[in-house]
């Protein structure tokens, strides 16, 4: 009978664990849509709905994923967003989409995206991908796509794309938030505001101070 009563709350427990731990996605919905209010000053984990009855097709709605970002700039790359920001009718349904467009030799520099894994598929061009698992193994997978390829990052793992060819790559990608975020680490790391201090990247880094200092010049 004891046995049998702590073999039942360790099922419940391991129940509950499973049902949190597998919990990759932002939070399920309570109703068909939530569509973000975005006057509201309500503060919650998301934006406020707005009224059901004010809901227009629109709010699902989004038009320019046919336009090139612009790619002139240091990393030869852009990403176009579509998020909640850009579809309110987005607001707690956990998924949202980008275009990137890459210059031959553009990058899409080492980032992170703190709430979602990403899906990516290769429009046109061939780019190599990659991603490194967390610590200690610190494992890179990579490899090279070709158009129609479809790629997988996992969620909160550092990951890059990089144009290998000699022709403009469009790429397309889901990930599995509203609001996945997006830090990119060097960025991050050398050029935050304030500034993390000298010392603290010197022994990050193991390298003297002019060299933090010249890292810290190009952000
Ligand atoms: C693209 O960005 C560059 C650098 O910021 C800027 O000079 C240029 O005018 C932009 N091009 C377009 C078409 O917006």
């Amino acid at each position: 009978m004891r046995t049998a009563s702590v073999f039942l709350l360790a099922a419940a427990l391991f129940a509950i664990s499973c049902s949190h731990g597998t919990t990759a996605s932002d939070p399920s919905l309570l109703q068909d849509f939530c569509v973000a209010d975005k006057t509201s000053q309500v503060r919650v984990n998301g934006l406020a709905c707005k009224d059901a009855k004010d809901v227009v097709v629109e709010d699902f709605y989004h038009s320019g994923l046919h336009l090139a970002g612009n790619i002139t700039n240091k990393q030869g790359s852009a990403v176009t967003p579509v998020n909640v920001a850009q579809i309110g009718g987005l607001n707690t349904l956990g998924i949202s989409l980008v275009r990137i467009d890459y210059a031959p030799s553009g990058l899409n520099p080492p980032h992170t995206h703190p709430r979602s894994t990403e899906i990516l598929t290769v429009i046109e061009g061939s780019l190599l991908v990659g991603f490194v698992t967390s610590n200690p193994e610190n494992k890179h997978f990579s490899k090279v796509l070709g158009k129609g390829d479809v790629f997988v990052f996992p969620k909160g793992l550092v990951h890059y794309q990089f144009n290998i060819g000699t022709t403009d790559v469009v790429a397309i990608a889901a990930l599995s938030s509203q609001n996945p975020g997006v830090i990119t680490i060097a960025n991050a790391v050398f050029g935050s505001t304030p500034s993390i201090p000298d010392g603290i990247l010197t022994k990050a880094f193991q390298v003297e101070k002019n060299t933090v200092d010249w890292m810290q010049a190009q952000f």
